[in-house]
């Protein structure tokens, strides 16, 4: 997957993708990932990003021209990249839309910044807004990074262990069940008897009753979305 990131702050992206796995993934070519800086498409001595706002206010807004040069570059024109900005307003992050972001042979993301960036820049040239959450940020760096961080570990190969992009959190809409390694007893506290028995139909039944009870307890949002349960579920928390 080859992954363009439109950014003020490129050694903020690059020096947080160099190491562990999304380091790995570029390592043995899974992920390609290049930054663009706004900056370098500017043609005044001071190399201006921002502007103030047409009608006044507090802040500062991102100018559309040297955004859209940027994005162009990092598109070569193709309509077919879906460009995604980072905006507190834009539509929630979710692992369904990593899983989406996943598929894609390549995609751009916009950092925003300042205020906000021009409409205009919104209308044409951005496919889809994104928010990780319901905060504020003081740039979209830290939200690319969380996106692209969901996306690459879902890339084939990228993970060791291939299913255990599978059995974690929200896939299928569960939280994960709690793990242990050794020691089996640490500073007098034990682990689940379940998990050294051997029995690994039990130990299956075990984690799938934990996963429905942390999501019950935790987040009843999610817990509204798994009802009604399969009969399997209901005997286990029966
Ligand atoms: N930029 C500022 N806040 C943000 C958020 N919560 N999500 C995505 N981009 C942002």
């Amino acid at each position: 997957m080859r992954v363009e990131v439109v950014t003020l702050f490129p050694e903020l992206i690059e020096q947080a993708t160099s190491h562990s796995i999304v380091g790995r993934a570029q390592a043995s070519g899974s992920l390609e990932l290049h930054c663009i800086n706004p900056r370098d498409f500017t043609s005044d001595r001071h190399r201006t990003v921002d502007d103030y706002p047409f009608g006044g206010g507090a802040g500062m807004v991102m100018k559309p021209e040297p955004v859209v040069a940027a994005i162009e570059a990092a598109t070569g024109g193709d309509p077919t990249i879906p460009v995604l900005l980072t905006a507190p307003d834009g539509e929630p992050f979710t692992q369904a839309l990593a899983q989406e972001l996943a598929s894609l042979p390549r995609l751009v993301f916009v950092c925003g910044h300042y205020e906000g960036i021009d409409e205009r820049v919104r209308d044409g040239w951005i496919t889809r807004a994104v928010s990780i959450g319901d905060y504020v940020l003081t740039g979209g760096e830290l939200a690319a990074l969380v996106m692209l961080d969901a996306t690459v570990r879902l890339l084939p190969g990228v993970l060791g262990n291939e299913s255990s992009a599978h059995e974690e959190s929200f896939e299928g809409g569960v939280l994960e069940y709690p793990h242990y390694t050794r020691p089996a007893v640490f500073r007098e506290r034990g682990i689940p008897e379940v998990l050294t028995s051997g029995h690994h139909a039990n130990v299956a039944k075990w984690r799938r009753t934990q996963a429905l009870v942390r999501t019950r307890a935790r987040r009843p949002d999610l817990w509204e979305k798994l009802l009604p349960l399969s009969k399997a579920d209901q005997k286990l928390l029966a």
